[in-house]
């Protein structure tokens, strides 16, 4: 059964969430797009399992289809890489109405809706999501980029996708480490906003396709509301600010839902600090991460980490942003002067 989900942004999409659907989704593309080209973007661990399927399937829906296949993994997330996807693109070559499809995680959702918001100043994108992670959070909404040396996604553009075809099946063939690492972006979601998503992963110690499918509800209601982050989007970034700046401290070796399940202890510690987050909510989170075999603290010292984050675009003259939680599935943001940081970072000020 196929479940779709329209978000109501600028431009409206729908999200369709059901098993199977990846044989099927050139007839799905054709319904939201009239080119005669089509890019396929992948990686060199998702190209192998599933670029066959997709390109059969556009072919058939009568696209010329070129594959793309890039090096897995944070460090091809780069201007470079997205050079080569227009070196590509010329190749095909792609006219405006042509299409990108994005088949991978979110390093290849974010790199090649980059590619597609910026090839003749803008075509369309669909993005496959075949990760946890890109299911639940980051081929939703639109955010597209890259890293610099500068820091972690600062080049990018808001730039939504025609349709989002998200199969759980794709999540079967996935290394343990790679959906474990995903199921930190569907706890954050639960804990920013749903608090009877968190109880149902807290209980089951897993993800499940309906708890995707809500994460993806949650995720809708935050973008329709905010699609360009002035305010309410900002929570979708909860354990994100000490998140970014361990994946600098390790040069984006750390994977990115380590470092944020890391960061959304920290950032239930400082809560509780500044007296916004309930004692009892640090622990909770510990637990379900641990459960879930999510890291819950670094040895990296407080004092080295606070040079990674005032280099974070969360940094500003007033200090670090922070999404901090009230309750679970309640947060705000607040403003954190990074001296108190250190005193609050440090295990002693407990
Ligand atoms: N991944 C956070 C956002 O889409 O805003």
């Amino acid at each position: 059964m196929t479940h779709t989900i329209t978000v109501h942004t600028s431009s409206a999409y729908d999200v369709l969430c059901g098993s199977g659907l990846l044989p099927g989704a050139g007839e799905l593309c054709r319904r939201v797009n009239r080119g005669v080209h089509a890019l396929i973007v992948t990686d060199s661990h998702v190209g192998p399992l599933y670029a066959d399927t997709v390109e059969r399937s556009l072919t058939a829906a009568g696209y010329q289809v070129r594959t793309f296949t890039f090096r897995a993994g944070e460090q091809s997330k780069r201007l470079a890489t997205v050079e080569e996807i227009y070196e590509q693109a010329a190749m095909c070559p792609l006219h405006r109405d042509d299409l990108i499809v994005a088949l991978g995680g979110g390093v290849t959702g974010d790199m090649a809706g980059f590619a597609a918001a910026t090839w003749l100043r803008g075509i369309d994108v669909v993005q496959i999501p075949t990760s946890l992670l890109a299911q639940v959070d980051s081929s939703i909404g639109g955010k597209t980029g890259v890293d610099t040396v500068a820091g972690k996604n600062l080049v990018g553009a808001f730039w939504q996708p025609r349709l989002v075809i998200s199969d759980p099946d794709t999540l079967d063939t996935l290394p343990d480490a790679v959906r474990t690492e995903g199921a930190a972006e569907a706890i954050k979601t639960a804990l920013i906003a749903d608090e009877e998503l968190f109880a149902q992963m807290e209980a089951a110690g897993t993800i499940t396709p309906e708890m995707i499918r809500r994460c993806i509800a949650v995720k809708r209601d935050v973008v329709e509301q905010d699609e360009r982050e002035a305010g309410t989007r900002k929570l979708l970034n909860f354990g994100h600010t000490i998140g970014h700046a361990l994946e600098r401290r390790y040069a984006y070796r750390l994977p990115h839902g380590q470092a944020v399940a890391v960061g959304m202890v920290a950032a239930a510690r400082i809560g509780r600090c500044m007296g916004i987050t309930p004692a009892d909510v640090e622990p909770r989170i510990a637990a379900v991460l641990r459960r879930f075999g999510l890291p819950v603290e670094d040895p990296v010292p407080p004092e080295q980490l606070m040079t990674f984050l005032t280099a974070d675009k969360k940094h500003h003259a007033s200090g670090v942003d922070f999404v901090l939680l009230t309750r679970i599935g309640s947060a705000v943001w607040r403003t954190v002067e990074p001296a108190q940081l250190v005193a609050w970072l440090t295990p002693q000020a407990d």
